[in-house]
C-alpha cells in the first residue's frame, strides 16, 4: 500500500476492498477480533489508504457479539477513514445464494431500504455500494430515489449466466 502511495501521490484518492469471508469459505476470517481488525486498519490507513470497502455477503449481519455493528461499521469505529458498505441491498438472497443456487433473489421494495437507511443515519458507514441491483437495471439509484420501485428491473440468475449454476 505504501509502494502504491509512492505511485501515486498524495492527491489521489485509495480505496481497498478487504473480505470476512470467502467464496470457498463462508467462516474465513482475515482478523478474529475488533482490536485485529484496528491493527490491521491502522497500518494500512498509515499507508495511504483514505477509504475501506467491507465486503460482507448481508450488511446487516453483526460482526461480532455485543454489538449489531456489521464489519463496515466495525470498520468506520475504528479508523478515520470513509467506508463503503455492501452486501444484499434490495434483494432477499445474497450473492452467492443469486449464483450457485437455482434460486431467483426477490427484490424487497422500499420496505427493503429501511435497515439500510437507519444503519446510514446512524454513520456505521459513509457510502453503500449495490452490485446485482446495479447490473440489472443501471437506472436502480434514479429509480430509488425517485421512488420508482416498481420500474427497477429485478436481477435475474440469467444477467451473470457465465458465473451463476447450471
Ligand atoms: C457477477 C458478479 C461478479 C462479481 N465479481 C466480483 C469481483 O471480481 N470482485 C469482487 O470483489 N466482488 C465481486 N462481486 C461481488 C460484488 O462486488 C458484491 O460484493 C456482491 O455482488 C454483493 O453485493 P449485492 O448483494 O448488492 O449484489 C461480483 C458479484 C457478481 C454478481
Amino acid at each position: 500500500m505504501a509502494a502504491v502511495r509512492d505511485a501515486v501521490g498524495p492527491g489521489f484518492p485509495i480505496s481497498l476492498r478487504f473480505s470476512q469471508w470467502k467464496e470457498i469459505d463462508y467462516g474465513a476470517r482475515i482478523v478474529d477480533t475488533p482490536g485485529e481488525l484496528e491493527t490491521l486498519l491502522g497500518i494500512l490507513r498509515d499507508a495511504g489508504v483514505d477509504l475501506f470497502h467491507a465486503s460482507a455477503r448481508r450488511f446487516w449481519i453483526p460482526e461480532w457479539e455485543g454489538s449489531d455493528l456489521g464489519i463496515a461499521g466495525w470498520t468506520k469505529k475504528l479508523t478515520d477513514a470513509a467506508v463503503v458498505a455492501v452486501g444484499s441491498v434490495g434483494y432477499d438472497l445474497d450473492v452467492m445464494d443469486s449464483l450457485r443456487t437455482r434460486k431467483e433473489a426477490n427484490p424487497t421494495g422500499r420496505a427493503g431500504l429501511a435497515e439500510l437507511l437507519r444503519r446510514f443515519n446512524a454513520g456505521e458507514f459513509d457510502l453503500m455500494s449495490v452490485g446485482r441491483g446495479q447490473i440489472a437495471d443501471p437506472q436502480w439509484v434514479t429509480k430509488v430515489r425517485d421512488g420508482r420501485f416498481d420500474e427497477i428491473r429485478p436481477f435475474r440468475r440469467a444477467d451473470v449466466r457465465s458465473q451463476a449454476a447450471p
